[in-house]
């Protein structure tokens, strides 16, 4: 199991009445990687997030954690598990407050006038333990950059690279193609609940990428990359 996945979603399944969110969306994590979720609004993004963070009930599909079945019936579940969510309102309101008085808004620095990056990597500890006792594998951010400047984003994108290093797995859903070229290994585009591809971003150039999300068609030009489910290999 060792070399399991961080996180698997495997058949990955809600309706709300006859409305199909989310329809059999397999998708992988691993440690120390971000993944883009992208598509158009309504496409199911925040709804399978929420699944994962425990939010809503899942219909139907599997989330495992480093290869183990998870059970996830509500958030408590899923921050047990070391999940934690920036979620796309949260991210302009209250959470933002935590984190932007210590990274968004001014950068600590040492007496010589450098980024004291040690007080800032305490800091970010401090910060994600406010957040949630047991945040230490993943973090789901849905749109965290939607609100913010350039300057703030400058310090996003820098908090992520710093959870990236210490193992941390990041879903990042974004419209912002700079922000999912600058921040993520691999990207997946959903369209109507499904997802329609999932590639190494660095395969892709944004056009391509713009593309998927308004055509709703993969490219063919390079391979997907999906990441190997265990529940698929095992079957
Ligand atoms: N709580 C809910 N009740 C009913 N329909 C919902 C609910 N949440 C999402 N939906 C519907 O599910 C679909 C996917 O929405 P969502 O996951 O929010 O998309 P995205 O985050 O990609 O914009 C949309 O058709 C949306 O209207
Ligand atoms: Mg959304």
């Amino acid at each position: 199991m060792s070399n399991a996945p961080l996180v698997e979603i495997v058949g990955m399944h809600k309706a709300f009445g006859g409305v199909h969110a989310v329809s059999d969306v397999n998708l992988a994590l691993d440690a120390g990687e971000v993944v883009a979720v992208l598509g158009h609004n309504g496409a199911g993004k925040s709804t399978l997030m929420k699944m994962l963070a425990g939010a809503y009930p899942i219909d139907r599909g599997e989330i495992r954690i480093a290869g183990e079945l998870a059970h996830i019936a509500n958030p408590a579940d899923s921050q047990a598990l070391g999940i934690e969510t920036i979620h796309q309102t949260l991210a302009l309101a209250d959470n933002l407050d935590a984190v932007a008085n210590l990274f968004l808004g001014r950068e600590l620095m040492t007496r010589w006038n450098t980024m004291d990056d040690y007080a800032m990597e305490a800091a970010a500890r401090d910060v994600f333990a406010q957040l949630n006792p047991n945040f230490r594998n993943i973090l789901i951010m849905d749109e965290p950059c939607a609100a913010l400047g350039p300057e703030e984003t400058r310090m996003v994108h820098d908090l992520v690279r710093r959870l990236k290093a210490r193992g941390v797995g990041v879903f990042l859903i974004s419209h912002d193609m700079p922000d999912v070229f600058a921040l993520s290994d691999r990207l997946a585009v959903m369209k109507n609940g499904r997802v329609i591809g999932t590639y190494r971003t660095a395969d892709l150039t944004e056009d391509e990428v713009l593309g998927m999300i308004i055509g709703g068609k993969p490219v063919t030009r390079v391979a997907q990359q999906h990441r190997m489910l265990t529940a698929e290999a095992g079957s």
